[in-house]
């Protein structure tokens, strides 16, 4: 027998239908199978830490252009986009032509090839400040190659850094990438702490302050389009202003370019803003969807990994560097396969149309529901803002945003962003809980589904009495 008080709760539940939670712990039965297993094998049960999600991910069993199917046949728009790698999508035709094709010539000759030497070429004939390339196996090794550059170029140890961006998960950059920025990550040693200098974005004024008052920075790290892909807009004219003052205090400029990197532009970020770095690391777009990285830059920098021969030069200038990965034949194909499709400019001008239809279609929404969130966004990536009390609501120039960057980054309600990725998912859609990554694959047809996803999930969430 049911007693009144359980009945009545029964009764709301039932009329009110299951919540997100009970819908999802309901839906996915080999993902919450797979998972119990990984939790016995990995920390937190997954390889990356943006694939945690509670109550547990989906496991995906393949994909294919926009789309993508979990071990429970269950199909999703997927804007993870392989971590921002995949502008042209899963699977695209020239691309797994290119890798099979490659694959059977050899996966790993340990030697020179032909192939690294195109993709090079295409790397120099696309980015502007790209004189010479070295490449590496992740936009982490990249961007730590590019600090040290920096570093024995200038014979100075600082590095100067923006609260949000991110630049991989090395020593130096980890600092302040996350909020809150001022607690120093655990492991990171203390003179590498003294070293990174970490300012506000957007504030040029901070900026110069640091770089009149210590003649020991060596370089500016930025991601030109802000922090996590513009979840902390970069400011309209900030790039310029850099590039100024890092040509006044003899400051080397670096741009990282992993995410912009053939995505803003076919050039990246700076031939779309006209700004030229010293130094561009690139990764993600470069190589297809395969592991590769690559920093790129002024010749007199770059032949700092030069071997001469000469004692003086090799011991105290020559920036030692191996890599059993470095421009490996799988990875050198997918990139040139897909960089010679990105050069046409196309698909990134695809990409940032459906990414603009969205945003203006998940805006909508939230006009509809009256609920203080925003989707902002630029190019091809979009960033869910929850509950915000930025005045300027979805009317908002992102260019101009001066809403707290504290807020901005890391500030939405994990209850809130873990339901919302939680329905959407039910909704046939995989974003991250931070938003996501639009390709050159997704039709306007995908972009309509997405939205109206986003519609049904926030009635749902609305239903859980969460909005
Ligand atoms: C701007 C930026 N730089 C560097 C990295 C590190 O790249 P990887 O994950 O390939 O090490 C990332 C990764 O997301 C990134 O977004």
């Amino acid at each position: 027998m049911i007693e009144k008080g359980a009945r009545e709760i029964q009764e709301a539940r039932e009329k009110r239908g299951p919540s997100i939670q009970e819908r999802y712990e309901n839906s996915f039965p080999t993902s919450q199978e797979l998972y119990r297993k990984a939790l016995d094998l990995f920390p937190n049960g997954v390889t990356h830490d943006n694939r945690i999600l509670k109550p547990f991910p989906i496991y995906v069993d393949n994909a294919l252009g926009c789309k993508k199917w979990d071990e429970d046949g269950n199909e999703y728009i997927d804007y993870f986009g392989g971590h921002g790698a995949l502008l042209l999508g899963h699977g695209h035709p020239r691309v797994v032509e290119a890798v099979t094709k490659q694959m059977n010539r050899g996966t790993h000759y340990g030697a020179c090839h032909r192939l690294e030497v195109e993709w090079a070429k295409l790397v120099t004939d696309m980015v502007p400040s790209a004189d010479k390339v070295r490449f590496v196996s992740s936009g982490t090794e990249a961007t730590f190659m590019a600090v040290r550059l920096a570093r024995i170029f200038t014979g100075k140890s600082k590095i100067l850094k923006f609260a949000g961006h991110f630049h991989g998960w090395q020593d130096n950059l980890i600092i302040g990438s996350s909020p809150p920025y001022e607690v120093l990550p655990p492991g990171v040693p203390n003179g590498v702490v003294q070293d990174t200098i970490v300012c506000p974005p957007n504030d040029i004024g901070e900026v110069e302050k640091v770089l009149r008052e210590d003649d020991r920075v060596s370089c500016v790290i930025i991601e030109p389009t802000g922090a996590s892909f513009g979840m902390i807009p970069t400011r309209a004219g900030f790039l310029k202003e850099l590039r100024q003052l890092t040509d006044k205090y003899r400051v080397l400029l670096i741009f990282d370019e992993v995410i912009t990197g053939f995505r803003c532009a076919p050039g990246g970020a700076q031939e779309y803003y006209g700004v030229m770095p010293d130094i561009t690391t690139l990764g993600k777009v470069l190589a297809g969807g395969f592991p590769g990285a690559a920093v790129a830059g002024r010749e007199d920098i770059l032949e700092l990994l030069e071997k001469r021969g000469n004692k003086e030069w090799d011991l105290k200038k020559k920036m030692f560097h191996y890599g059993t990965f470095n421009a490996n034949p799988i990875s050198a194909s997918a990139g040139i396969a897909t960089l010679k499709i990105i050069a046409t400019g196309e698909p990134i001008n695809r990409a940032n149309r459906a990414s603009s239809m969205l945003i203006a279609g998940m805006n909508e929404v939230i006009d509809k529901y009256k609920l203080a969130w925003c989707v902002h966004g630029e190019f091809s990536g979009f960033r869910f803002l929850l509950d915000h009390t930025c005045p300027k609501r979805s009317s908002c120039d992102f260019r101009s945003c001066d809403y707290d960057y504290k807020k901005l980054k890391g500030g939405n309600d994990p209850i809130l962003s873990g339901s919302l990725r939680c329905g959407m998912l039910l909704n046939g859609v995989d974003a991250t809980e931070q938003g996501g990554w639009v390709s050159a694959a997704h039709t306007a047809k995908d972009i309509e589904k997405t939205i109206m996803a986003f519609d049904r999930t926030i009635s749902w969430m609305k239903k859980d009495g969460l909005v």
